[in-house]
């Protein structure tokens, strides 16, 4: 049989600041998976229409995330690096999408059902399609795993549920115009065109909270910037913000069931394991019965000697946008080959007809 060939694809809205979450939850993991991994990288810009309404500022933050990937050590020689509209057919295959996904589907997402808040009929139906976006970005590769957070779980469980209702809906046609991999699916074997993608969501770091509330995630959204830790923070505003932490009166537990009900100790002890490469057990052998005084402090420096040196290039290369434009314009058009390949056989699965 058959099987697709492995391929990561991943990516981070253009909607401010990146912080040490998404560094934590994604940035860094890509990283890591490019040695041994093909990797498409993607700013998706067109994500962040749903919420950045200001052109300037979308183009401004664009070109800061593209800095901040490469700054964390993404190499456009090795991973395909881009930013999504430049590629078109990501909203050509959002289309197909949106008529294969169900509009209960969408009504059920919690980002969704966040984002929109009380006054669902005012949002905009870019936020409600927004999850069949993501299942373009991803199936329009054939991305067979997605490196993300524990937020975006959710959404990759639909881009699954979009991928099996397209293989299933259209299983004759894949047949007979002989595109599909054969995919054992329970007892049976499918042609399928998409792969069933596996999210990769594992590690310490997978949600990393707020350093004001530990109930609630780090996000560019939260009105207090003392909540997060941005990639572009000096060392200053980095020790600042870990020293002011909340966390409470007891000492740093020696194992793992002294953090639970302590979710701000537990975010710190899962902040240092992450940074530090550890389990969080680790963690705790080392520091348990410490005041957390100690313990932040050794948290800065190691969260300034690892996040310096990203900030300092993020500065360098957003001085320099022209460098920035030629990678995602090169990223793009390597990422075009690939989408309309497959965006073409699409096009003769669904029955449209073409030259
Ligand atoms: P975005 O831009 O919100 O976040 C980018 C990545 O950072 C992770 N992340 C976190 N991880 C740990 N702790 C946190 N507090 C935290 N906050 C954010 C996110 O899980 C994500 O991996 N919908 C996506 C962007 C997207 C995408 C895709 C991702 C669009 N198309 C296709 C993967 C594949 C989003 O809004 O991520």
């Amino acid at each position: 049989m058959n099987s697709f060939k492995e391929r990561i694809f991943s990516g981070a809205q253009p909607t401010g600041n990146l912080h040490l979450g998404n560094y934590l939850g994604a940035l860094k993991r890509w990283v890591e998976l490019q040695d041994s991994h093909d990797c498409i990288y993607c700013v998706v810009d067109m994500h962040a229409l749903t919420i950045l309404p200001d052109p300037v500022e979308l183009l401004n933050s664009t070109r800061e995330i593209t800095a901040a990937y490469l700054a964390a050590g993404l190499d456009p020689k090795k991973s395909i690096v881009f930013n999504q509209s430049r590629v078109r057919q990501h909203s050509e295959l959002a289309w197909v999408f949106n008529c294969i996904a169900r509009i209960g589907w969408m009504n059920r997402m919690t980002q969704f059902k966040d984002k929109a808040g009380k006054d669902r009929d005012n949002a905009s139906l870019g936020l409600l399609a927004y999850p069949s976006l993501m299942a373009a970005d991803i199936l329009l590769y054939r991305a067979t795993h997605v490196p993300v957070g524990d937020d975006q779980k959710q959404h990759l469980e639909l881009t699954r549920d979009i991928a099996q209702k397209f293989n299933n809906d259209y299983s004759d046609r894949i047949r007979s115009l002989g595109v599909g991999v054969e995919m054992a699916v329970g007892d049976e074997t499918v042609s399928g065109y998409f792969p069933i993608t596996e999210p990769m969501i594992s590690g310490p770091a997978m949600r990393i909270m707020s350093l004001r509330d530990g109930t609630k995630k780090m996000s560019k959204s939260d009105p207090s910037d003392l909540s997060r830790i941005n990639l572009i923070d000096d060392a200053e505003t980095i020790t600042k913000k870990i020293r002011k932490a909340k966390t409470d009166a007891d000492a740093i537990p020696s194992e793992i069931d002294g953090l639970k009900g302590r979710a701000e100790a537990d975010n710190l002890v899962g902040v240092f394991a992450a940074l530090s490469g550890q389990q969080k057990e680790q963690v705790l052998r080392d520091f348990g019965g410490k005041q957390f005084s100690e313990f932040k402090a050794a948290l800065a420096d190691l969260a300034v000697a690892q996040l310096s040196p990203i900030t300092q290039e993020m500065r360098r290369l957003i001085a320099d946008p022209a460098y920035i434009d030629s990678v995602l314009r090169d990223g793009g058009a390597r990422a075009s080959v690939i989408a309309e390949e497959n965006m073409n056989n699409v096009r003769n699965i669904v029955g449209f007809l073409q030259d």
